[in-house]
């Protein structure tokens, strides 16, 4: 059941429609699914910077990349009075979360935020003319990691194009080397299909899965970014059922395959295992992708304490935190992010963080800054999860490309 459903259904049972958990005003409860190494890491910068503030940290980790488990749970939480002090939330789900009326603002924590914030990310932390989601940093999805070795052993080079990429895949095979490590869930389907999408071009990308556009979803354009993933499936191995994707990047660390298509969290776990960009490994954008930039945005919501409509001490101070300069620093430094708030210093970061950074604000003048559907940021929940399972039907059967884009057309009216 979709998140309107379930939350409707809930209200009209009288069950749930806006009271929340007994919290202990000085220890605040996390909902997030930062789990990886990586990941750890990086949420933990920010369970240390609230101790030191005097607040008891109540970690509230749902494994499971991309969330999906940890919606679950938080649905459940909520709807039972046990609303987590605050939780990892994105995107349009952001107002969907607010339009329940369970949420608090968090204006008072966000004095100077509009002008270090770039106004599409500002936008999407506010409903109702109020600040109620803080966020973390900028994650660019379109990426395509390459283990340096491997490369180096095929004598491939890094591809910019679908023909180059396949013939590196093909070099890696020859060699002995699995070329891709893909890992086997839903998002993980759809992180793919929507590089390739991408790699149609960023107005190709807007139109198909920011305006729905029925002639684009139904193009011959669309029967060819099928047909490409269906060709980059055959360099998958047989392993990948229900593999976590830190598990898939942890093939590409230690050399059992060569490339990995994911969001830049994968370079938490290179840097997780002390691997250098550029020596040990490479990132590129995803073939046909170098102009354009999928973003991922990060952000907490905080939710309503003991059926209190304004925010406690505790949440204004996470709001705060996460928003820190030296916060913003030392987590994206973990996370494999940049920053999401401006004028932040990149001297710290690595190559594949400065060149995120550089390729950002390229892509936000040229129109090539858009949002990622597999994260969360392009749709609401509904239509993101009829396409999911439309892409992912299509690379876990033999599917033809023309009988999925049809089945697109018709997911993209889910309301
Ligand atoms: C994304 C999230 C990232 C990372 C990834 C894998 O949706 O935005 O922060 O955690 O899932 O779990």
């Amino acid at each position: 059941m979709k998140f309107r459903a379930i939350m409707g259904a809930l209200c009209a049972a009288g069950l749930m429609c806006g009271v929340s958990a007994v919290q202990a005003a000085e220890s605040v409860e996390v909902l997030h699914w930062w789990t990886s190494g990586g990941e750890s890491k990086a949420v933990g910068v920010l369970k240390d910077d609230m101790t030191k503030q005097g607040y008891t940290w109540k970690d509230f980790a749902v494994a499971g990349g991309a969330g999906a488990a940890a919606m679950t749970a938080l649905k459940t939480q909520v709807i039972s009075g046990n609303a987590p002090t605050a939780a990892q939330i994105k995107g349009p789900l952001i107002q969907d979360w607010a339009e329940q009326g369970v949420l608090v603002p968090i204006d008072a924590a966000a004095g100077d935020w509009k002008k270090n914030l770039p106004p599409e990310i500002d936008k999407i932390m506010h409903a109702d003319g109020h600040y109620v989601a803080a966020p973390f940093s900028v994650h660019r999805v379109n990426w395509l990691y390459i283990n340096k070795a491997a490369l180096d052993k095929a004598g491939g080079k890094v591809p910019t194009t679908w023909p180059e990429f396949f013939a590196v895949a093909d070099k890696m095979k020859a060699a002995g080397i699995q070329p891709i490590a893909m890992g086997g869930q839903p998002w993980q389907d759809l992180t793919l299909w929507e590089d390739v999408v991408l790699s149609q071009g960023a107005g190709f990308y807007k139109k198909a899965l920011v305006d729905l556009d029925e002639k684009t979803l139904t193009s011959d354009q669309m029967v060819g970014v099928f047909d490409t993933v269906r060709k980059i499936q055959g360099y998958f191995d047989a392993g990948r059922t229900g593999r976590d994707w830190n598990l898939a990047t942890a093939m590409v660390i230690n050399g059992k395959a060569g490339m990995q298509f994911m969001g830049d969290w994968a370079k938490g776990e290179f840097a997780n295992a002390n691997k250098k960009a550029g020596s040990d490994y490479i990132c590129a954008a995803v073939p046909g992708t170098e102009k354009a930039y999928t973003f991922n945005v990060d952000s907490f919501v905080f939710f309503q304490q003991k059926g209190q409509k304004t925010a406690t001490p505790g949440q204004l101070a996470l709001a705060k935190t996460i928003m820190s300069p030296d916060f913003q620093e030392q987590f994206s430094l973990y996370k494999g992010s940049i920053p999401v708030r401006l004028g932040v210093s990149m001297a710290k970061f690595d190559d594949c963080a400065k060149k995120s950074y550089a390729d950002e604000q390229v892509a936000i003048k040229s129109g090539g800054y858009v949002p990622s559907l597999a994260h969360g940021m392009a749709q609401p929940d509904a239509a993101a999860g009829a396409i999911s399972d439309v892409v992912t039907k299509f690379m876990n059967s033999q599917e033809d490309s023309k009988t999925a884009v049809a089945a697109l057309a018709k997911a993209a009216k889910t309301k």
